[in-house]
């Protein structure tokens, strides 16, 4: 099939990109969260788990899909399977879910940015103790600050996207990624050298099998997918990226690796400081607005660089991840005849106005919220509800049809084709492992997953 747009250049290229796609607020807040609710070393045991049997599945799934039809997510289904067109659907759903996704992304990369403004003007630092909550509310339902933020936001965004996949997406990427490493190294190191950080790292991987439960199974299964950014087709774009010679096993291996890392060092990095401050872990924007603050202050004037580069290093997470997903949305309305800049300089139009919707949706627990968090139909403000359906429903279900397609409508062959580079890599492990996951496992895992779920909710 025909793939003669510009890719990335390498295999290093591919996995900087996609790594920086799955690396983002997912990391860094909520997957240590979700560990230290659900039981820590039990939790991070089950996510391993899911992560490289469904996680990773789905990312060389899309990977198949996006590369062998060379097209984003709806015009690749129908062109690996011309006999019923209306499988773009899945391919349109996804567009739908990355739409939603970069709404709020938007919103929570703006408040991310403006605490970075805030912690290198000092003015964070020079809030009291006991004054964060009220600080984070009045920030997050001013009327201009959480605009101005999002949209220098999502300008730095559109110039990386405008800048082109190879010049723009794939340098940043180059560049960022391993920096990110890096800050988050030395935020563990200062972490860890805390007294009374052991606190925190028993918090973190304490195994306790007991609050394990359904629910958790369920909210680690949806967090292995978000943060892999799969079921949405966000990959099959980049898939559509991947040079003909590279190898999807080893890539995708790679990036998953790094996403696993970049969480377990997030964590790693947060609630030893957190322990060592005297605070207790909270979970979602509390812990990184509210507690964070308090326990940067702690350690006195050197707080406020900690403060700086850790505003830092969540900013450009969420950037890499926020450039793909504009990325996977460019890409769709390129494929439909529209020049890339006019789709990019379009979709950011649109995404600004309904990231700010979201963003006067916003309401912090206790607190008064913004000017439109009063409007809750069906009982949840328009912030919470982009909220659960993105992290907890539309990705399983994308997913779930993106392995039906691959492991019950494209010929076995074509995919072994696709994995083996056109029989060049011999790859023995197809036939005993991946077909068998993309068949049974992750389908039945997913449903099982989603019914439960919705059910449970
Ligand atoms: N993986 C990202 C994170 O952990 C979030 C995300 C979900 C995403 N789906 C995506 C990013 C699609 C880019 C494209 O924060």
């Amino acid at each position: 099939m025909a793939n003669n747009k510009t890719g990335f250049t390498s295999s290093f290229g591919v996995v900087m990109a996609a790594a920086g796609s799955a690396v983002g607020l997912g990391n860094i807040w909520r997957f240590p969260y979700i560990c230290g609710q659900y039981g820590g070393a039990a939790c991070l045991f089950v996510y391993l788990l899911f992560v490289f049997l469904i996680g990773m599945v789905l990312l060389m799934t899309e990977f198949v899909i996006g590369r062998r039809s060379g097209f984003a997510a709806e015009k690749a289904f129908p062109a690996l399977y011309p006999k019923r067109p209306s499988w773009k659907l899945v391919g349109l759903f996804g567009v739908f879910t990355s739409f939603l996704i970069l709404a709020i992304y938007l919103v929570i990369s703006g408040w991310t940015v403006g605490y970075f403004w805030d912690s290198l003007t000092g003015k964070l630092a020079s809030i009291g103790d006991g004054a964060f909550d009220a600080h984070f509310v009045q920030f997050s339902t001013s009327v201009w600050k959480p605009v101005v933020f999002l949209a220098i936001f999502l300008a730095l965004n559109l110039i990386v996207v405008l800048g082109g996949v190879q010049k723009g997406i794939e340098k940043v990427s180059k560049l960022l990624m391993p920096f990110l490493l890096v800050l988050v190294i030395v935020l563990c190191v200062r972490a860890l050298t805390l007294p009374g950080a052991s606190k925190g790292i028993e918090y973190l991987f304490n195994p306790d099998f007991t609050k394990l439960t359904w629910e958790g199974i369920l909210a680690i299964l949806g967090q292995a997918l978000f943060s892999l950014s799969v079921g949405m087709g966000a990959m099959i774009v980049y898939g559509s990226y991947i040079p003909r010679n590279n190898n999807i096993l080893k890539n995708a291996a790679w990036i998953t690796i790094c996403d696993v890392l970049i969480a377990v060092l997030a964590g790693v990095a947060i609630f030893p400081a957190v322990f060592a401050a005297g605070q207790s872990p909270a979970g979602g924007p509390s812990l990184v607005y509210e507690v964070l603050p308090i326990v940067f202050n702690s350690m006195g004037s050197i707080g406020i660089v900690f403060s700086v580069l850790f505003f830092l290093l969540l900013s450009l997470a969420a950037l890499t991840s926020a450039i793909s997903l504009l990325e996977a949305l460019t890409a769709w309305l390129h494929d439909r005849g529209m020049k890339r800049s006019v789709a990019a300089v379009l979709i950011s139009a649109i995404e600004l106005g309904l990231a700010v919707v979201v963003a006067y949706a916003y309401k912090r627990d206790g607190f008064d919220g913004g000017i439109l968090s009063g409007f809750t139909p069906g009982g949840r403000n328009l912030f919470d509800w982009v909220d659960k359906f993105t992290g907890s429903y539309l990705p399983p279900i994308g997913a779930f049809f993106t392995v039906l397609f691959l492991g019950w409508v494209m010929k076995k062959e074509d995919i072994y084709d696709e994995l083996s580079n056109h029989g060049v890599l011999k790859i023995s492990w197809f036939k005993v492992f991946y077909y068998f996951l993309v068949r049974f496992l992750a389908p039945a895992a997913l449903l099982v997953a989603l019914v439960a779920g919705i059910f449970n909710s």
